[in-house]
């Protein structure tokens, strides 16, 4: 009920062509009763008394009285299906923007393709139960009433009939439309699972091929797809069932409607005109029922649909914004974590930590594979909130300030590079109106300007699905541009130039250099070039900090950094030329 009443909220707003669609369909429904009505005479005047003025007008109101009814349909059909198209509109709208304000662990926990479904599949139901069934449903159920009118008006006795065997004929519909509804329910969850394998196995061909896992795909999908085959057959059973069950209700009522409507003719005490118009109003009354009980099938299906949908508008954000928030201004850029501690689910990764970066500061943050490097940077923009300690930013607990001030005041080159399907133009300056100017110096800094201009149609190339037009290095410089296009008081870069060769990154080095004036950066590397000229290089281990200092202290003492050196940089080194090697060993 909650359900129904939920979706009725959201064609409020439409309210006025809501009226006129219902106003329509009273008048188409009249006009249908009125036809079985209209039995009566053409059965009395015409085949009885053979009336032959009564043969030119009836007719002439048979044709007069479809027409009406056709005008009044195709205005019903119109508005009717105006409303359920906004309401669908708006619905996906909502669930597009809740699911936008979800935090990055939502995204972890909840696979691509079951967001997409959500998105797609399950509104698409929402769309045909509000447009097509609640239409149809109210359609039927005014026909049924003015059915019924014409009904009684005629013989009120063989009424009872139909009133006696009506609620047998409600029953199917309402038992069988609970059990669709948890099947419904368990359909589109198993679609969204489905569409999530699509979206896995699709997105990773490249590894699949590599595999060779065709044929292990194959079979699993072979599973998946027989799951859906039965789930599916279940509904198909219910469905095949309420059919039959209805007619044959329907056929006990028309045998009894014979037999004592035919004895009431026979003995003189009704007209056969009367009779047929109770019969034709009765088998018309049929066609209703029949699709009510059909329609109800699809409303169940949209609500099922739509609970899915609502879970996904009504989830509540982890990560959310004080309704007191104020904007941080004039950012300095110093950065306080204070016995921040975090963990993922069940996974702590890191336990109590305190830094303080100071404004302008350029801070190297090193150490082994998944020790959580990026799950440290991460915290600053609130990717994930921090599960106790205090996290600053020029002295404001980032609780306090509104998401957006934050985030725009941070700029990211992350690990794995994502670029939109959409020009590298609108990719750079992303979100903001491309200043030509500042968008070459960008491009120029991060030595992307020269490859951009050697696409085919240079900065207006589109960077194509998940970019794969572009090779990884190229799309990184792409994201460095970006990051530098974004031009904000804090940079992060997260391994920003793993994917560059070695003259590129030392190139992009430079650039950085250039660009870390004046910023606090955070420089997350595996490399030695890229940390040497750090203030501060800071080594995490265990979820802590356990080394602090420059590369040169930091060689000078037994620990971890040296064993990283020695393990980790010293290859990398020995291919480039540092000038500090030297000194080193
Ligand atoms: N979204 C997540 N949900 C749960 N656990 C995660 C998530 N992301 C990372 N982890 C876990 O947290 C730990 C730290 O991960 P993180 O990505 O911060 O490591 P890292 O130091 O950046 O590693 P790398 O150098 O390989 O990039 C890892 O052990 C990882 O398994
Ligand atoms: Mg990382």
């Amino acid at each position: 009920m909650d359900l129904y009443l939920r979706l009725i909220k959201f064609a409020l707003p439409y309210k006025t062509r809501l009226i006129l669609a219902m106003a329509f369909m009273s008048l188409c429904s009249g006009a249908q009763s009125l036809s079985a009505y209209l039995v009566k005479p053409v059965m009395d005047y015409i085949f009885v008394n053979k009336d032959m003025t009564k043969l030119y007008i009836i007719p002439g109101a048979v044709v007069l009285l479809f027409l009406i009814k056709g005008i009044f349909e195709y205005l019903q059909g119109y508005f009717i299906g105006y409303v359920g198209q906004r309401v669908v509109t708006d619905i996906r709208e909502l669930v597009f923007r809740s699911m936008q304000k979800q935090p990055l662990s939502f995204f972890d926990k909840t696979p691509t393709g079951s967001n997409i479904s959500r998105i797609v599949n399950d509104t698409a139901l929402i769309q045909s139960t509000v447009s097509d069934s609640v239409a149809a449903i109210l359609k039927d159920i005014l026909s049924i009433i003015g059915l019924i009118a014409v009904a009684i008006h005629m013989e009120w006795k063989l009424s009872l009939i139909a009133f006696v065997v009506l609620p047998f004929s409600i029953y199917p519909i309402v038992t069988f439309g609970k059990r669709l509804r948890k099947i419904g329910f368990n359909l589109q969850r198993y679609i969204a699972r489905l569409t999530s394998f699509l979206h896995e196995t699709i997105t990773g061909q490249r590894i699949v091929k590599a595999f060779s896992m065709e044929e292990y795909e194959n079979k699993r999908f072979v599973v998946e797809n027989e799951t859906l085959f039965r789930i599916v057959m279940k509904r198909t059973r219910i469905r095949a069932l309420s059919h039959p069950v209805m007619e044959v209700i329907g056929g006990v009522a028309i045998g009894a409607v014979i037999l004592y409507g035919g004895r009431e003719v026979i003995l003189g005490n009704s007209t056969p005109g009367t009779f047929f118009s109770f019969m034709t109003s009765l088998i018309m009354l049929y066609e209703p029922i029949k699709k009510l009980n059909k329609e109800n099938h699809n409303i169940q299906q949209g609500l099922a649909a739509s609970q899915r949908v609502f879970e996904l508008i009504d989830r509540k954000p982890e990560v959310q914004e004080k309704p007191d928030a104020r904007n941080l201004e004039n950012v300095q850029g110093v950065i306080d974590f204070s016995n921040v501690s975090f963990r993922y689910d069940d996974k702590m990764v890191l336990n109590n930590i305190n830094l303080r970066i100071e404004k302008n500061e350029i801070l190297a943050v090193v150490g082994k594979s998944g020790v959580g490097k990026t799950t440290l940077v991460n915290l600053i923009p609130r990717f994930y909130d921090i599960t106790s300690g205090r996290l600053e930013v020029d002295g404001n607990d980032i609780h306090d300030i509104t998401l957006d001030s934050l985030r725009r005041n941070i700029a990211l080159v992350t690990q794995d590079v994502i670029l939109f399907n959409d020009t590298i133009r609108s990719n750079i300056a992303y979100g903001v109106e491309p200043d030509e100017e500042r968008l070459f110096e960008a491009t120029r800094m991060a030595f992307a300007h020269d490859f951009i201009l050697k696409l085919p149609k240079g900065y207006d190339t589109v960077a194509g699905e998940k970019g794969v037009r572009l090779s990884g290095g190229q799309k990184q410089r792409i994201a460095i541009a970006r990051a530098l296009y974004k031009n904000a008081p804090i940079l992060i870069l997260d391994e920003a130039t793993s994917s560059l060769d070695a003259q590129s990154e030392i190139e992009v080095q430079k650039a950085f250099e250039n660009l870390m004036k004046g910023r606090t950066t955070i420089i997350i590397a595996h490399r030695l070039s890229t940390i040497i000229n750090a203030h501060r290089i800071i080594v995490l281990d265990k979820g802590a900090i356990v080394q602090e200092g420059t590369h040169t202290s930091l060689m000078e003492q037994e620990g971890p950094y040296r064993k990283l050196y020695e393990i980790q940089f010293k290859a990398g080194a020995r291919k480039k030329v540092i000038p500090i090697g030297k000194k080193v060993s």
